[in-house]
């Protein structure tokens, strides 16, 4: 049997990483964890529960709260990936819209959700054979993943195809108000005190900006067959 390894793909938002995790999953036969939509479905959580809007941020109410958040992924058979299920409810669209998306950074930066959703993460890969995408996932979740991947791209790229998956997906989004999300959320995650988004040493850098997917695709699977 073929060894199993963890792979660890981070970036800024909007870089293709759930894409091209999805991809390497289904070639390797490995689970896929979408830790991003974790900390949104805790963010959508707040937001029903009244605990956050654009002008406040009660994060106290938040933090007791985190023992009666349950998530959990349920793989959907028709869309070939997985969706997340907060408290029993499928909630996989209600968290990719622009109110989650502008408030995911703030509740990002609170300790205790991510002390809560690293547990989390580390227990899916007991038995390794996953592939995980976030932005600690190589510094602080699996420090010593296997393979480490960084993903970037230029924010105009990162906000265009942003804009064409929500479009596509029947969301009323305007261009300006995705490019403006895009680097707001890069400069949050980016200078949080808490594991903020780094590339960590021992990371393999991709800048897709000019790159099909294809292309990026061949390249990763060759980089992780080294290490197979
Ligand atoms: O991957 P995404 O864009 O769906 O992630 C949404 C937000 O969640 C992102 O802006 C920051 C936060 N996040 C994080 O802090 N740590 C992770 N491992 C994954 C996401």
């Amino acid at each position: 049997m073929k060894k199993k390894i963890i792979i660890a793909i981070d970036g800024f938002s909007s870089t293709g990483k759930s894409t091209i995790a999805k991809q390497l999953a289904k070639q390797l036969g490995y689970i896929y964890v979408d830790t991003g939509a974790m900390y949104r479905a805790v963010t959508l959580y707040a937001i029903q529960k009244n605990y956050i809007s654009t002008s406040f941020f009660d994060k106290e109410k938040l933090i007791n709260d985190l023992d009666k958040i349950n998530l959990t992924f349920v793989y959907n058979q028709e869309q070939e990936a997985s969706e997340i299920f907060l408290n029993g409810k499928n909630v996989e669209k209600l968290i990719r819209g622009m109110e989650v998306s502008k408030l995911v950074s703030k509740v990002a930066t609170l300790s205790e959700v991510r002390k809560k959703l690293v547990l989390a993460q580390r227990a899916v890969a007991k038995n390794k054979g996953i592939v995980m995408d976030g932005r600690d996932i190589g510094t602080v979740v699996f420090p010593d993943a296997e393979l480490k991947l960084f993903m970037n791209a230029s924010p105009d790229k990162r906000a265009k195809r942003r804009y064409k998956e929500l479009i596509d997906k029947g969301y009323e989004v305007n261009y300006q108000e995705v490019l403006q999300n895009v680097k707001e959320r890069d400069r949050i995650d980016s200078t949080r005190k808490d594991s903020p988004l780094v590339k960590a040493s021992d990371a393999i850098e991709l800048d897709n900006s000019d790159m099909g997917l294809q292309e990026q695709f061949e390249r990763i699977m060759s980089l992780v067959n080294d290490k197979l």
